[in-house]
């Protein structure tokens, strides 16, 4: 109980917190731009990030209002989709990637579609480029969320670079972090301009000094350690790792003090990249040595940002047992179950679509294991005989 490793994570320092400086003084939105293109808008989420674009499409589009999204993916997604005043259409995804299936997203596509939101979980880049093409010839707008794949890449084409916009996601656990954030990389000219306008009335700049915020930051930096992370991780209320549904989200701009923060912590992205991606290396290596079958395959032209080390096991039961075992070496589960499957999300879905098997499949089977800088050889060994432990098949 008292060695207890994070699922997530990303490394800080105390300057970042009291007094954030960058080095090369560029700001995040500028960051941003030169790694993906577009015009930046600078949120307090993700999901405000995404409910910009979607609202400005829906205002220049008002007679389309279905949006397609992965059937497991972050209940982020659907809750700014609802919040927009859209409609979810959800369709199935790719095993090999957690992404949406391109042939799938072209048959769901109809009179009334007015956006795709891709994801790419994991930091995993999915086949958006084929997604991308598909967009552009139904004349629908595409949305690339990278909210977990910030340093990822396709066919060296960075991720959140495809489509009308991109959007970020600065959370705690994410790629980098600003504790709570996010941003829209609009590309699309019609977008910004309307995009322009609800930000600068709608979106209230939240509070540059926030003593409470640099608080929990500096303890967020205390805690973050095996000998002491049992404490937040047996606090309930602090819902680590709970992901929801909810589409009454606070909607603000990210305060310049955040934003600093943000761009210093742009400045290590690929030191960061780099050192999650040799732990999920490593874990490949393990895996194969000890003769699993199935981890996935890095797809050619792919170049991942591994958030996490995602792996489908043969059963639920199995699942169960791993997750238990492994909770304190940072084994954990991702969402409780398929988009489609949000109880209160049953009213804005759209009211009929084919069934979502690998979605199902993956929120039943999936578990995902840490890649972030705390993670030891000798951890990655333990994790991978636990999993050995439960005798099982991966898929
Ligand atoms: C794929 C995806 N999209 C959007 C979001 C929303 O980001 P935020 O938590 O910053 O609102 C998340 C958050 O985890 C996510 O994983």
């Amino acid at each position: 109980m008292f060695s207890s490793l994070p699922p997530t994570g990303v490394p800080f320092s105390w300057k970042y917190i009291f007094s954030p400086k960058t080095h090369n003084k560029m700001s995040l939105g500028d960051c941003l731009r030169s790694l993906v293109g577009g015009e930046p808008f600078i949120t307090c989420s993700g999901k405000a990030a995404l409910y910009l674009i979607l609202i400005s499409a829906f205002l220049k589009e008002p007679l389309r209002n279905e949006v397609i999204i992965p059937d497991y993916t972050c209940w982020s997604v659907p809750s700014a989709v609802v919040k927009a005043g859209l409609k979810v259409r959800p369709v199935d995804i790719d095993m090999d990637n957690f992404g949406l299936l391109p042939e799938l997203v072209e048959s769901a596509i109809n009179k009334n579609t007015l956006a795709v939101v891709m994801t790419h979980l994991f930091g995993i880049p999915g086949q958006i480029d084929i997604i991308e093409e598909i967009c552009r010839r139904h004349n629908i707008f595409l949305i690339d969320d990278a909210a977990q794949s910030l340093g990822a890449s396709l066919n060296s084409r960075p991720l959140g670079s495809f489509g009308d916009a991109g959007i970020f996601s600065f959370g705690r656990g994410k790629n980098i972090t600003t504790q709570n954030g996010g941003a829209a990389l609009i590309r699309n000219d019609s977008l910004i301009e309307i995009a322009k306008g609800i930000y600068q009335n709608d979106f209230p700049m939240a509070a540059n000094f926030n003593p409470i915020g640099d608080i929990m930051l500096a303890a967020y930096k205390i805690l973050f350690s095996r000998y002491l992370y049992w404490i937040p991780n047996n606090l309930p209320f602090l819902k680590l790792g709970v992901t929801e549904y909810n589409p009454n989200f606070c909607i603000e701009k990210m305060p310049p003090r955040n934003r600093i923060r943000g761009a210093m912590m742009f400045e290590w992205l690929d030191k960061i990249t780099h050192d999650r991606n040799e732990i999920a290396s490593a874990y490949r290596e393990l895996f194969e040595k000890n003769r699993f079958k199935g981890i996935s395959i890095i797809q050619d032209g792919s170049s991942p940002a591994y958030l996490r080390f995602p792996i489908c096991l043969g059963n639920k039961n199995n699942r169960r047992y791993i997750l238990k075992k492994g909770r304190d070496f940072g084994i954990s589960s991702m969402y409780p179950n398929t988009v489609s499957s949000i109880d209160c999300l049953k009213p804005y879905l759209v009211s009929e679509f084919p069934q979502c098997l690998t979605a199902k499949r993956v929120s039943e089977t999936l578990i995902t294991l840490p890649t972030h800088y705390c993670i030891t050889n000798i951890d990655m060994e333990n994790i991978v005989n636990i999993i050995s432990s439960g005798k099982i098949n991966l898929c």
